[in-house]
């Protein structure tokens, strides 16, 4: 018998690719099912993006293999978008490394630092890649807790009465997924103070800047965070382009040079036509961005209104592509998103997909109609089938 690697052993398939198939056997059964479950725009990307990936298959070399590091073109448009949005200035020869999608940049960060038992925290309500990054490593995971009376953000102090000794790597996400929640400048600060002083690498996940956010924010607009930090970015949800696999890696140049040492042993460059588009749509000016929240924003408003007729409780300063919403009944998250399931035809994440913090919580995708909602809603007036 050919066994698996026993680290495989320790890691679950993902949660939406197994729920996933479910949900497409209840298509397949004729079920009218609605996708408010994951977070995949639906909106088309920006059309000189398009036409620029397509000019670029005619290209010549355009089918070669791409340097490691990216396009000169890419990385100079990755380090103007930090400059324009979060007026981050970037060195692009030694700061910034374009990826394929930030998830993986966590797999990649992960290889780079961390040793077998090394330690590493992880939120709790948090995106589940960085726990199946850990486990796959043979590192350790500590689960740290994001609470609504914390405001969804690290205690410190909770933080330090932890033996930190074999501490390497922290994750964190803001603004964050699944909660919403908005960076606390003063706490964060505060946290790069504590990475610091026990030498732990601190790697904020930064994919939803650009979504219905009224401040743009980047872990480097904080002081020290050049010492300390690493954050990913995405394409996926700012540009609609989640399918094209681009990312971007930022910090310093010796953080970027051990991410990259890996890279260049697991794959062979980026897609030229994609890394062109990528380009392009990183040059975009903030009227792209406008059009999408407007859309984001109707969207959200319909989805608010679900949770109220769910009796669900919503935070309406939250950003991001995504409404989490707290049940004041006494049923489970998986429950209600399994009566929603079954009798509504309507698939949501249940909270506990990010960790137990979110046992009592449901997260809504904004990536689905304004149409579709409408139909939600009147799904949920219906009295139930019996
Ligand atoms: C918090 C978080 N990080 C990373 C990702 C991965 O994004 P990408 O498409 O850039 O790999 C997602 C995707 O849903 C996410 O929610």
């Amino acid at each position: 018998m050919i066994s698996v690697s026993s680290r495989l052993q320790e890691t679950k398939e993902y949660y939406f690719s197994k729920k996933l198939r479910e949900v497409a056997q209840l298509k397949k059964q004729g079920k009218p099912i609605i996708n408010l479950g994951i977070g995949s725009p639906d909106l088309a990307p920006p059309q000189e993006v398009v036409e620029e990936l397509i000019k670029a298959t005619q290209a010549p070399g355009a089918y070669q293999y791409q340097a490691y590091k990216g396009l000169d073109e890419l990385r100079e448009a990755m380090c103007n978008f930090y400059q324009t949005h979060y007026q981050i200035r970037l060195d692009q020869d030694q700061e910034v490394l374009p990826l394929m999608g930030s998830k993986e940049g966590i797999a990649l960060i992960s290889m780079a630092f961390l040793n077998e038992g090394d330690e590493v925290l992880v939120p709790n309500p948090g995106y589940p890649t960085y726990q199946a990054a850990t486990k796959l490593l043979n590192a350790k995971l500590i689960s740290y807790d994001l609470t609504q009376e914390n405001s969804w953000h690290p205690e410190v102090k909770a933080l330090q009465k932890l033996d930190l000794s074999r501490v390497k790597l922290m994750w964190i996400n803001y603004p964050n997924m699944p909660t919403g929640e908005t960076a606390d400048k003063e706490k964060l600060q505060e946290l790069i103070r504590f990475a610091k002083a026990n030498s732990i690498l601190l790697v904020n996940d930064n994919p939803y800047s650009m979504v219905l956010t009224d401040e743009k924010f980047s872990i480097f607009q904080m002081e020290g965070a050049h010492d300390v930090c690493l954050e990913l970015n995405s394409l996926s949800k700012s540009f609609n382009l989640a399918g094209f696999r681009v990312g971007f890696l930022a910090g310093n140049s010796e953080f970027i040079s051990a991410v990259l040492k890996v890279k260049s042993n697991m794959d062979s460059g980026m897609f030229f036509p994609i890394q062109k588009a990528a380009a392009k749509a990183l040059n975009l000016d903030l009227s792209w961005f406008a059009r999408q929240n407007a859309i984001y924003k109707n969207r959200r408003s319909l989805i608010w209104d679900i949770c109220d007729s769910l009796g669900l409780e919503v935070n309406k300063n939250a950003v991001g592509l995504f409404v989490w919403a707290k049940i004041k009944s006494s049923g489970s998250a998986e429950e209600l998103a399994d009566e929603l399931l079954y009798d509504k035809d309507i698939f949501v994440t249940p909270g506990t997909v990010f960790g137990d913090n979110g046992a009592n919580y449901l997260r809504f995708s904004l990536c689905v109609s304004e149409e579709k909602l409408e139909l939600c809603r009147e799904r949920l007036l219906k009295p139930k089938a019996v």
